[in-house]
């Protein structure tokens, strides 16, 4: 990093390049950055990730579910040379934060095509785009600077104090957002009366606390060199925003407001030696922490036993939050074990796991588990919170999932809501995004084994939550080592030849999706065993797929407006997850792309038969 402080001593912006750009609104503030980056080919796998992912930040900041003001998003094919990284930050202003987004968007796509990485930042958000992975680098470079052309108007002295200090207070805040927030710190000071300014800094969402310190630190520094006496000025970095503005004072033409009268945008060119130091260091860096960056993580984690007793619960505690795991509390049983409600003295809510008495796990094993899935973080699964482990109890404590699970709403009788067809294809498609983080983008590479409707839970939002995916890890390991001769899944939702020869691989996981894809159009159970005409699901959905009449197959209970668009897309989906041969199924991060991909140019194979069920036994009928 010491070439970074040289690029800093030789902040003589030679080489400079000032184009002058007057600025009347606030929204047309936007730079970008794109130019001597790699290329990809059109048409690859590359630009369709690319893509996809862009699609997904754009849905993201329109989305008002989405309060954070934040997104990140890796668009990866079933190569992963081919993946690409992506987010979106806006800045603190949250309303315009979908616009901002869309637009920047489609200025890349149409100033950056073809490359690899850009960064666009407006004066509302930051779009970022790289083929590496770089949600937690530090990176300083490209580093623009923007001024305001007024010159201040008084003690400059005091001015450059207050600005100071303002800088300080903006760096402290912004960097001390817990991670997974929005990083960013807005704060006013007073100059002199009647001359206010408003300080903003922020850092992209997963950048480390000291890593957040020295990005907004290099980056003042640049902007008090930079807009020396100016009464505004913004620097920019790829990993985080530093700016100032005036507030009610000195606007040259009253409209004008703070950034809008930015005027010259300054190219930031330090002498060519120091650019290749610092590509040097780039390249080292990269090289050093890129590749192999998931085992650095793992290893230079915080000591094992600090991590392990922040995730342990006291037995008291449990009991008093379940009220002693009364009935009352009781909300469901499984194959594991009883699951209750429970609610700590401060009002915060969980589900608590009380683990059969007889799993062979060893303490030891049992703790390294529940660590490494504690881990596991996405909006689409149920957070595990912790675990408790004294007087032969063993349990496990997750975060509380508001809406009951999908089973409910599709299977239970009574006369409950009905799901509407933007509910359950939102439904789907976080499913299919939990499953692909579980298998690809999480560091575990873990295959859930247990997808069902009744493991899908619904936040308050009616968003997908997946759960009890690393379970049979956490009782035990022995079963998960290649073949398996405990079967734990669950009849109508496992692949053929898990149930029938105990062979797993995500493919069983995909097999599962797809039953549950049907299930959720159709308001159907795969395998009805109480029926006297028994016709299972799947060989139904693909009877009517080769009539030609997939819609039929639609649940009867719901209700206009649906795509039919959608509804087609769904089952065929489906229909290529429960196919009888494992390596003809897709793999989800291929399923994902086929949720996203442009109507235009349809990707999507034409599935083979499936597979075929029978009430508590299965067999493969051949295709
Ligand atoms: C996104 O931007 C494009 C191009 O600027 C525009 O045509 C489209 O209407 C915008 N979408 C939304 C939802 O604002
Ligand atoms: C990054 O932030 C996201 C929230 O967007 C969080 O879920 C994730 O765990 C974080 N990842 C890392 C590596 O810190
Ligand atoms: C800063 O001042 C402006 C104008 O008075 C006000 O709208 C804004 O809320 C203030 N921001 C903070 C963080 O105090
Ligand atoms: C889901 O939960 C939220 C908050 O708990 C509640 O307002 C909403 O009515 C629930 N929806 C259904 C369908 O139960
Ligand atoms: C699993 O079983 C199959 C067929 O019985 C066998 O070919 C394969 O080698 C086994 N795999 C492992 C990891 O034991
Ligand atoms: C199962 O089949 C019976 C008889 O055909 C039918 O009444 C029932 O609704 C079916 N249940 C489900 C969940 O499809």
């Amino acid at each position: 990093m010491a070439s970074l402080i040289t690029l800093k001593l030789f902040s003589i912006l030679l080489l400079c390049k000032l184009s002058f750009s007057t600025t009347e609104t606030t929204s047309t503030f936007m730079h970008h950055d794109c130019t001597s980056k790699p290329k990809f080919s059109p048409k690859s796998a590359y630009q369709l990730n690319l893509n996809n992912m862009l699609s997904e930040l754009t849905s993201q900041a329109f989305d008002s579910t989405n309060q954070y003001g934040f997104y990140q998003a890796t668009g990866s094919g079933t190569n992963e040379r081919d993946t690409v990284y992506g987010l979106f930050m806006c800045n603190g202003y949250i309303e315009k934060c979908g616009e901002c987004v869309n637009t920047s968007v489609h200025t890349l796509k149409s100033k950056c095509v073809l490359n690899k990485e850009a960064v666009i930042w407006t004066h509302e958000c930051m779009v970022r785009y790289s083929n590496r992975f770089f949600f937690t680098t530090l990176e300083e470079w490209p580093s623009w600077c923007v001024q305001n052309n007024e010159d201040y108007q008084g003690h400059l002295e005091s001015f450059n104090n207050v600005l100071s200090s303002l800088m300080d207070d903006l760096l402290t805040e912004a960097s001390e957002a817990p991670m997974s927030y929005n990083k960013f710190a807005v704060k006013n000071a007073t100059v002199s009366e009647g001359k206010d300014l408003t300080g903003f800094a922020q850092c992209i969402p997963n950048l480390s606390k000291d890593n957040c310190k020295k990005c907004l630190r290099d980056a003042m520094d640049f902007l008090q060199t930079c807009a020396k006496g100016k009464i505004g000025g913004r620097v920019l970095h790829p990993s985080c925003i530093v700016s100032y503005d005036p507030l009610f004072f000195q606007l040259p033409r009253g409209k004008r407001k703070n950034l809008a009268t930015l005027a010259s945008i300054i190219c930031f060119h330090a002498l060519v030696p120091v650019i290749i130091l610092v590509y040097g260091c780039y390249v080292l860096c990269r090289e050093s922490s890129g590749g192999n960056l998931k085992d650095k993580k793992r290893n230079c984690g915080k000591d094992i036993t600090t991590e392990m007793k922040s995730l342990q619960f006291d037995l008291r505690t449990i009991q008093e939050a379940t009220n002693k795991f009364s009935d009352d509390n009781k909300i469901g049983e499984g194959g594991f074990g009883a699951v209750y409600k429970g609610m700590f003295s401060n009002g915060f809510e969980i589900a608590v796991k009380r683990l059969k008495k007889d799993s062979s796990q060893g303490a030891t094993e049992f703790k390294k588990e529940v660590l490494l899935i504690s881990k596991l973080q996405h909006r689409n699964l149920v957070s595990l919170l912790g675990f408790c482990m004294e007087k032969n109890e063993k349990i496990l404590v997750y975060e509380f999932v508001h809406n009951k699970s999908l089973d409910y709403y599709l299977f239970s009788p009574g006369n409950h809501r009905k799901l509407s067809w933007p509910e359950r294809y939102r439904i789907i498609r976080g499913i299919a995004r939990g499953i692909l983080y579980l298998h690809e983008d999480s560091h575990l590479n873990l295959i859930h084994c247990d997808l069902k409707p009744s493991n899908i839970l619904l936040d308050s939002k009616m968003s997908a939550r997946i759960s009890d995916f690393g379970l049979a890890r956490i009782i035990s390991i022995d079963q998960m080592q290649g073949n398996t001769s405990i079967i734990s899944g669950t009849y109508g939702y496992m692949s053929p030849e898990y149930a029938m020869l105990g062979q797993f691989s995500v493919k069983s996981d995909v097999f599962s999706f797809g039953v549950i894809i049907l299930e959720i159009i159709s308001g159907k159970r795969n395998v009805n065993c109480s029926g006297v005409d028994f016709d299972d699901l799947l060989s139904h959905a693909w009877k009517k797929w080769k009539e030609s009449k997939p819609l039929e197959l639609l649940d009867p209970t719901l209700e206009h407006p649906f795509s039919e668009k959608e509804i087609r897309r769904c089952i065929q989906i489906a229909l290529l997850c429960v196919q009888g041969n494992p390596d003809q199924r897709p793999m989800m991060a291929t399923i994902a792309l086929y949720f996203n991909c442009d109507p235009v140019v349809d990707l999507l194979p034409l599935p083979q038969e499936p597979a075929f069920f029978m009430c508590g036994k299965s067999e493969i009928k051949d295709g």
